[in-house]
């Protein structure tokens, strides 16, 4: 895929954790990530200009898997990784369609997302960019993610409800909260909170 697409494309995200594909979830095991990863990067060193790689994992992982992530992510030199995809859990939820299946996103995945992305921060030790989605629908949301370790942050379900222009609103609010907390720019408050997360 990667071999055909390269020359459109600005980044490639390797997906291994969408709930919505069977058996998608077991690639995020280490022998099986390792080969996977291998593959892709071997496939962009091959690529006639270079792109960037990212890994998306999922919320619902062990300590113990994150841990084996972060090894195999950190020994493949990919670019970075996305925390997280959709989550299997239904915890806290009292909707009659809470049984449904599939992976849920939005609001209810926030603190779950946010928890896996301050652990993987710890892990990596600032040695892997993280990119933070996962229920972010203010500046608030986005800032939090961004404390709890994330260099960027990505929107998606909120964008359903606010819209296109919900983007700047994060971004001009985001910037009035870095002003509030002293800090010159996104980069100094990456991880600040990350130990209220863990
Ligand atoms: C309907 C739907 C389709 C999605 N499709 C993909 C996909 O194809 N690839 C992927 O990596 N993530 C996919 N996601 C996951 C989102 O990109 C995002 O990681 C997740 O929804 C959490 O962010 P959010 O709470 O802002 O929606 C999908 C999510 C939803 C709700």
């Amino acid at each position: 895929m990667l071999t055909h697409c390269g020359a459109h494309i600005d980044f490639a995200t390797v997906n291994v954790s969408s709930p919505n594909t069977e058996k998608l979830r077991d690639l995020q095991g280490k022998s099986a990530l390792s080969a996977l990863l291998a593959g892709v990067m071997q496939a962009r060193a091959d690529l006639e200009r270079s792109i960037p790689v990212f890994l998306k994992i999922a919320p619902d992982l062990t300590d113990a898997e994150l841990a084996e992530i972060a090894e195999v992510a950190i020994e493949s030199q990919i670019d970075g990784i996305i925390t997280t995809n959709t989550t299997l859990s239904r915890d806290g939820l009292t909707s009659s369609d809470r049984d449904q299946a599939g992976g849920l996103s939005g609001k209810p995945l926030f603190e779950k997302s946010t928890r896996v992305l301050a652990r993987m921060s710890q892990l990596t030790d600032g040695n892997l960019p993280l990119i933070g989605v996962g229920g972010i629908s203010t500046a608030e949301d986005a800032y939090a993610k961004i404390c709890a370790g994330a260099n960027a942050v990505q929107l998606y379900t909120a964008l359903v409800f606010g819209g296109l222009s919900l983007a700047e609103d994060v971004v001009r609010g985001l910037d009035k909260l870095l002003e509030r907390d002293g800090f010159a720019n996104v980069a100094d408050a990456v991880g600040t909170k990350r130990a209220d997360w863990l």
